[in-house]
């Protein structure tokens, strides 16, 4: 696969936030290659600290369409202060979510106080929305990458099994949308009993996977430039999006690395 291919399959991903068909189930055959994407993603310290429940039986998906999950007064706050409220806004700042993603009370930021007052919970049908299949991504809390505090080295590696499976949703042509609030704290140990997940195994997130009703609706994604988010060598040196040329200390390091090809690397591990 030729490097623009690649490339383009990378900045089409997209989160699909419409609802599914629940009557269009995902192929088999194309299930597993998500699950074979996400066995090849790298872990730290190669731990495969990861476990998927695929949910796609009927009865068990309505199950979980009603538990109730409330939404926390830190969601609403923080959410309002990273939101755009306008494509100008969204189109400047080239970071966060539009408003307009979200229900039309909540598009105000002058209403913030109301909508914390008046928050209701959600039940999480609104968040499957029919989507026939579940993925619940669990991991051990017992475990960690070595001396990585809080696992963090760990948790890491979960966005990455979850960055190969949607890759891989995206060449198939299956949309996927990941639900943070599978995680949350009251949903979680409904979730733990309703699956059967051991008390030592926590919830990351989840995933949906199917096919839009009606053709997805297409939304604005933004994306900073590299000029703001790159370095060169050194905090603050902006990157130029012109051809970068090396260094000559980088050069001569690549001609070092050429000579020494003859070496065998394959047990030299780096930390
Ligand atoms: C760790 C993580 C958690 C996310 N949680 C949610 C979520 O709970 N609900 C949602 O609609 N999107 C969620 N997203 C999707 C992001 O909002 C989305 O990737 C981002 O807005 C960029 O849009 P794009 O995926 O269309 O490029 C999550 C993404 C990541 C990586």
């Amino acid at each position: 696969m030729v490097m623009s291919q690649i490339l383009k399959i990378v900045r089409e991903r997209q989160s699909s936030r419409v609802p599914f068909d629940p009557e269009r189930s995902v192929a088999k055959q194309d299930l597993s290659q998500v699950l074979e994407a996400a066995r090849w993603a790298p872990t730290a310290h190669n731990m495969q600290n990861f476990e998927i429940i695929v949910v796609d039986r009927k009865e068990l998906l309505e199950k979980i369409g009603n538990i109730k999950s409330p939404i926390s007064e830190a969601f609403i706050r923080e959410n309002y202060q990273q939101l755009s409220f306008s494509k100008r806004e969204f189109l400047q700042k080239k970071v966060g979510i539009l408003a307009t993603m979200f229900p039309p009370e909540w598009r105000d930021p002058t209403k913030v106080d109301e909508v914390v007052r008046e928050s209701k919970s959600w039940l999480l049908s609104e968040t499957i929305e029919g989507s026939p299949l579940v993925l619940v991504m669990i991991y051990d809390v017992r475990k960690r990458a070595p001396a990585s505090d809080g696992d963090f080295l760990g948790i890491i590696s979960l966005g990455c099994v979850m960055e190969n499976m949607w890759l891989v949703t995206q060449v198939l042509g299956i949309s996927f949308s990941v639900m943070s609030v599978f995680a949350a704290d009251l949903v979680e140990n409904e979730l733990k009993q309703l699956l059967n997940i051991p008390e030592h195994m926590k919830i990351a997130f989840s995933i949906r996977l199917g096919y839009p009703v009606s053709t997805s609706a297409k939304y604005l994604r933004v994306r900073r430039d590299l000029g703001a988010f790159v370095h060169d060598n050194r905090f603050g040196n902006k990157w130029s999006t012109s051809p970068h040329m090396p260094s000559s200390s980088s050069r001569r390091a690549a001609s070092h690395s050429k000579k020494n090809n003859s070496v065998d690397r394959s047990r030299i591990a780096s930390f």
